[in-house]
């Protein structure tokens, strides 16, 4: 048995440990052979491997980033894709090709699996978290401490100076990383992209803020919107699986907040230091159970799956289920936290 592995889309702590789960277990425990595929689709769209054996698993439990590399090729969108796909894959002998990815690298390996006979299982990576039928991904708990640490330094910050924080945090269309980061640090508002924010009231939470002497931190995800507004795009740009740059909410918000209420404010964006990094103790466990797991659905056959956290169990999930839409905050979940906003 030949298994090919690839990473696609935006890196995040822990693949390297799914890498090494699934080639240790797959070497040691079934006697496989496998092949790295660079840069997520483009490896298998261009043919581009590299040697994955033990020895190349060696030591990368707690690095950051991908050794295979990552990108966001869409082969569904390329001229011929799907031949040289196949093409490709049957010229290294893959008998089967597990993805590690979001939204979009499991999207194109649930079609290619279910359309066009490709052996592929699936693995749930995101910082967003946003993966429906697996109750986290790997990656998302990092970003959240990341975000955590820096909210906890910008309250003493804040408060020397009395301003107002803003701190800008990714999560694309879904509030996951902004609700469990403003939480976690202690946040005076939290604003998600599931429920559109009115300006006059943070400033309201804000003024009464400092008459408590407290200066106010205010945690944004990239993709909130204002009433009436939109989502501020990094630029007009698009990735080939037809999604914008978000990123400017953050400053935009600050600016409001001083011109409303006449306070200092000033942003913080935190960006892709999220991603970047070691992975915490929880991802690489997370990261470490889903490449022992989906390994095992290689062994059964199981092809077409994902491998998904529920609860404490990892189970299998059909690829095209966990892809069919976004998990977002449920606003039930949302409103636990007002109790803390102003
Ligand atoms: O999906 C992960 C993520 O970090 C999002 O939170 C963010 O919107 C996007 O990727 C940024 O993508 P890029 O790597 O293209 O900057």
């Amino acid at each position: 048995m030949r298994v090919g592995v690839l990473t696609g889309g935006g890196d995040c702590p822990g693949l390297n440990a799914v890498i090494r789960a699934v080639v240790r277990k797959g070497v040691q425990g079934y006697g496989y052979d496998f092949v790295g595929f660079r840069d997520g689709w483009r490896g298998p769209l261009e043919g581009d491997t590299v040697t994955l054996d033990i020895q190349a698993v060696r030591g990368i439990l707690p690095r950051g980033g991908t050794i295979l590399g990552s990108s966001r090729t869409n082969p569904l969108k390329s001229q011929d894709g799907i031949r040289r796909v196949k093409e490709n894959l049957a010229k290294e002998e893959v008998d089967a090709l597990i993805a590690i990815g979001g939204e979009d690298t499991l999207g194109v390996a649930a079609r290619l699996s279910g359309e066009y006979g490709i052996r592929c299982v699936g693995v749930p990576k995101t910082i967003d978290n946003d993966l429906s039928a697996t109750d986290y991904t790997f990656g998302f708990d990092t970003a959240v401490n990341i975000a955590t640490e820096a909210i906890d330094r910008l309250h003493t910050t804040a408060e020397s100076h009395m301003r107002v924080l803003v701190v800008e945090v990714m999560g694309r269309h879904a509030g996951w990383i902004a609700l469990h980061s403003g939480l976690a640090g202690g946040a005076n508002v939290i604003l998600i992209p599931e429920q559109r924010f009115d300006v006059d009231q943070i400033c309201a939470w804000v003024e009464s803020r400092f008459k408590i002497r407290y200066a106010p931190i205010v945690v944004v995800a990239e993709g909130a919107m204002p009433k009436g507004g939109d989502a501020v795009l990094k630029d007009g740009s698009l990735d080939s699986f037809g999604h914008v740059r978000l990123s400017g909410i953050g400053e935009w918000l600050a600016k409001e907040i001083e011109r409303r209420t006449g306070k200092e404010a000033r942003t913080t964006v935190l960006g892709h230091v999220q991603r970047g990094g070691t992975p915490s103790a929880f991802d690489r466990w997370l990261a470490t159970r889903f490449g022992l797991h989906a390994i095992d659905a290689v062994r059964d056959e199981d092809y077409g799956k994902m491998v998904a956290l529920r609860g404490t169990d990892i189970v299998r999930v059909p690829l095209a289920e966990a892809t069919a839409r976004l998990k977002t905050v449920d606003l039930s979940l949302y409103a636990e936290a007002e109790v803390f906003f102003g």
